[in-house]
C-alpha cells in the first residue's frame, strides 16, 4: 500500500508574516492527521522560520529547488546541505515552471535528482505536457521522455527517494484540471515505465502525484483513481482551510 502524500508548493508567493501564519494553520488544522504524508514548500528564504513553524508536528518541509553542486562560486543558488540545514526533507525539481519560464533541461534537472538522493533529500520530480503536446497526441512520448531524461542512472534503490508528480502544464494555475480519468491514464503510463526501467517492485512502491489546478473540490475524484498518490497542490495550498480540507478529505 503506498501512503498517500500531498504536497504545497507556495512558489514566489507569502511574505515572512504570512509564511510563518500558513505554516502554523496547516500544523493547526492536522494535528490528528496520520494516515497522509504531508509537506509544504515554502520560498527558500522563509524555510527557517516555516521550520520552526513546523517542528514537532506532523507537517514536513521542502524546498521549490535545489542546485546539483556542494558549494563554491554559484551565484543565486543553494545547496542540499543548505537545504538539509535548514530541515528539509523534500526537494521539488523539474517543475514545468523551471523547465519552461526559466529554461532549465532533461540534462540539469537530472544533475539536481541525483545531487539531491545523495544529499539525503527525496524529490519530488516533475513532469507533464504543454496543451499544443496534448492536442498533437504527444503526452505520453513527452512525459516518457521526461522521465527516462531525470532518471538516467538513477535505476537502482536510490530511485525509492523519489516521488514523481505529473503535472499537466495546461492545468497549473488555469483553473482547468485534468479529468480523474486523463490523470489516471498518465499514472498508469509512468508506473508501467518505471516497471520497464527498473522493476515492478520499484513501480508498485512509487508514490505518483497529481497536480494542477487540484483544489477541495476535485481531491476525491482525483484521489479514487488506482495510480493517483497524492497532489502537488500550488494556489489551494496557500490557504491553511483548502490545504488541509484536501488532506482530510484523504485522510
Ligand atoms: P496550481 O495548483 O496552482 O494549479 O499549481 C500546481 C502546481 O504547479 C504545483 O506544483
Amino acid at each position: 500500500m503506498r501512503k498517500p502524500f500531498i504536497a504545497g508548493n507556495w512558489k514566489m508567493n507569502t511574505n515572512s508574516a504570512t509564511a510563518v501564519a500558513l505554516a502554523a494553520g496547516v500544523v493547526n488544522e492536522l494535528q490528528d492527521v496520520d494516515t497522509v504524508d504531508v509537506a509544504v514548500c515554502p520560498p527558500y528564504v522563509y524555510l527557517q522560520s516555516v521550520a520552526a513553524a513546523l517542528s514537532a508536528s506532523n507537517v514536513a518541509l521542502g524546498a521549490q529547488d535545489v542546485y546539483f553542486e556542494d558549494n563554491g562560486a554559484f551565484t543565486g543558488e543553494i545547496s542540499c546541505q543548505m537545504l538539509k540545514d535548514c530541515c528539509c526533507t523534500y526537494v521539488i525539481l523539474g517543475h514545468s515552471e523551471r523547465r519552461h519560464v526559466l529554461g532549465e533541461t532533461d540534462e540539469l534537472i537530472n544533475k539536481k535528482l541525483k545531487a539531491a538522493i545523495a544529499g539525503g533529500l527525496m524529490p519530488i520530480f516533475c513532469v507533464g505536457e504543454l496543451l499544443e503536446e496534448r492536442d498533437a497526441g504527444k503526452t505520453m512520448d513527452v512525459v516518457e521522455g521526461q522521465i527516462r531524461k531525470g532518471l538516467d542512472g538513477l535505476c537502482d534503490e536510490r530511485i525509492q527517494a523519489i516521488t514523481i508528480a505529473y503535472e499537466p502544464v495546461w492545468a497549473i494555475g488555469t483553473g482547468r484540471t485534468a479529468t480523474p480519468e486523463q490523470a489516471q491514464e498518465v499514472h498508469a503510463m509512468i508506473r508501467q515505465l518505471i516497471a520497464t526501467i527498473c522493476d515492478k517492485s520499484v513501480a508498485d512502491a512509487m508514490r505518483i502525484q497529481y497536480g494542477g489546478s487540484a483544489k477541495p473540490s476535485n481531491t476525491a475524484e482525483l484521489m479514487a483513481q488506482p495510480d493517483v498518490d497524492g497532489l502537488l497542490v500550488g494556489g489551494a495550498s496557500l490557504k491553511a482551510e483548502d490545504f488541509s480540507k484536501m488532506i482530510k478529505t484523504v485522510a
